[in-house]
C-alpha cells in the first residue's frame, strides 16, 4: 500500500518551534521515524511539506488515482482551510488527520477543525506517534476490504 504523509506550515520548524508544546525532535527526525516503521511494515510513503495552502491543494489533487491513504497534519491550516477540505473531499482517498499536540486542550481556535469532515479518524496529543497511528489505521482499513 503507498500512503502520502503530508505536514502543512511550521511543522519544518519541529525542534526550533515552541519545544514545550511540540518537543526538541525535528522534521528529519519524524521522517526517519516514519520511515524506518514503513520499511519494516512493507508500507510505501511519499512525504510532503509545505508552508503554502495551494502547494497542499496542488498535491492532494495529484494524490488521485496514486495513493491507497493520505496521512495529514494540516498544522495552523487545520483551522482555516476549506480549500483543503475540499481537495480532500475531491479526491476521496481515505485520510487520517494528525495532530501531534492535544489541541482540544489549547486555545479554543483550535478545537474547530475544518478538515475533520473530509477524514476517517483525527489523532490528536500523541505526539509523532500518531503518524504511525495514522498509518496503522489505513492499513487495518485496507486489509479489512
Ligand atoms: C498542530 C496543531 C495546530 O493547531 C498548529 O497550528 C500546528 C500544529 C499539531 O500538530 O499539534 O502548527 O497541527
Amino acid at each position: 500500500m503507498k500512503i502520502l504523509i503530508i505536514n502543512g506550515p511550521n511543522i519544518n520548524m519541529l525542534g526550533i518551534r515552541e519545544k514545550d508544546i511540540y518537543g526538541s525532535r525535528t522534521y528529519e527526525d519524524l521522517l526517519n521515524i516514519v520511515k524506518d516503521f514503513c520499511v519494516r511494515e512493507n508500507i510505501e510513503t511519499e512525504f510532503f511539506q509545505s508552508n503554502h495552502e495551494g502547494a497542499i491543494v496542488d498535491k492532494i489533487q495529484t494524490a488521485y488515482g496514486n495513493f491507497a491513504g493520505i496521512v495529514i497534519n494540516p498544522a495552523a491550516y487545520t483551522h482555516t482551510s476549506i480549500a483543503i477540505l475540499d481537495a480532500l473531499k475531491s479526491v476521496a482517498i481515505p485520510t487520517v488527520e494528525v495532530h501531534i499536540s492535544d489541541v482540544e486542550n489549547r486555545e479554543d481556535f483550535r478545537k474547530i477543525s475544518y478538515i475533520s469532515p473530509a477524514c476517517i479518524e483525527t489523532i490528536k496529543g500523541h505526539g509523532f506517534d500518531g503518524y504511525i497511528m495514522a498509518i496503522e489505521s489505513l492499513r487495518k482499513r485496507s486489509e479489512h476490504r
